[in-house]
């Protein structure tokens, strides 16, 4: 009955399989993919997600790509100027009816050699919702990128500032999650919130998901007291994932983002550079186990 009922399907489908859906070669890479994920909005995930991405190619050697699953398509606003022409819509391969199609597909260039990214694409917004109608869903971002990982040797996601469709795809296609968190009461309950979602997946979705750490973002040093306050209460909640680097406050972060250049093309001395690079270090660390 099994056996009737496959090579039923295989007759239905066979028309489907003949059409010409474009076949990727495959890399000799295998990609970490790291998702960069916060329930609450203004955390530094785009800079966190652009600037680790460039780090990881400048000074670890790596082929990156650089996803943009967030509507508002910062990460692009935040490296225009390094972004070469072309690339096409990411919405148009995660909403494709037919499925098969890759992420790979619709990437762009960037001045930074080795780094790639997927250009930024407003239509996710209805994506998001449009997922939320489809039969396994949650695994439309995972599936857009099995030749594509065989391409990079890590894969960043910069993640929306919600829990929803598109965050969820990013979790479910991650091995490991980066959640950064600046010194603020209402960032530590959103971390409570993410790390709930996370255990869900974990348990449901993908059980290779793994946190890569808790870093501390727009770190005040003049401010030792509420610094010591929040270090303190996420050292109790969440010792064992709390990174030791941190990444403090800096004008040139907000004003490279600002001027379309990652930090170490914007202002390569900067304390923001520094802090990336040793980010980027650390992460190495991490995912080489
Ligand atoms: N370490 C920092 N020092 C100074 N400014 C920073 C730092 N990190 C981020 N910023 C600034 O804070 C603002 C929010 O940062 P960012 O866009 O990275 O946050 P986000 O979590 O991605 O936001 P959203 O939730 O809207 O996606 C931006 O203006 C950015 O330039
Ligand atoms: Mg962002």
């Amino acid at each position: 009955m099994r056996s009737l009922l496959k090579s039923g399907i295989r007759r239905i489908t066979r028309d489907d399989s003949s059409t010409d859906k474009p076949v990727f070669p495959r890399g000799s890479h295998q990609a970490t993919v790291i998702a960069v994920a916060a329930a609450k909005g203004g955390v530094g995930k785009t800079t966190t997600a652009v600037n680790l991405a460039s780090a990881l190619v400048r000074t670890q050697g790596l082929k990156v790509l650089l996803i943009d699953v967030d509507p508002q398509g910062h990460v692009y606003t935040a490296i225009k100027k390094q972004v070469h022409p072309g690339g096409g819509a990411l919405s148009s391969v995660l909403t494709d009816e037919g499925g098969g199609r890759e992420v790979m597909e619709i990437t762009a260039e960037t001045a930074v050699e080795g780094l790639h990214i997927t250009p930024c694409d407003p239509r996710l917004a209805g994506a998001e919702d449009l997922l939320g109608t489809r039969l396994g869903k949650e695994f439309i971002l995972r599936d857009a990128l099995v030749t594509t990982k065989t391409h990079y040797d890590v894969i960043v996601v910069d993640c929306p500032p919600n829990l929803g469709n598109l965050t969820i795809n990013a979790l479910v296609a991650a091995d490991f999650v980066l959640m950064p968190c600046d010194p603020s009461p209402l960032a530590v309950n959103g971390v409570d919130a993410l790390i709930g979602t996370i255990s869900t997946i974990a348990n449901r979705l993908n059980p290779n998901i793994d946190i890569l750490g808790l870093l501390m973002t727009r770190v005040d040093k003049r401010n030792v007291k509420l610094n010591q306050a929040v270090r303190a209460q996420l050292e109790t909640a969440y010792g064992e994932v709390l990174l030791p680097v941190e990444i403090g406050i800096n004008n040139s972060l907000s004003q490279a983002q600002m001027s379309g250049l990652d930090i170490f093309e914007f202002d390569p001395k900067s304390r923001g550079a520094a802090h990336y690079e040793a980010l980027a270090e650390h992460v190495f660390g991490l995912i080489q186990g």
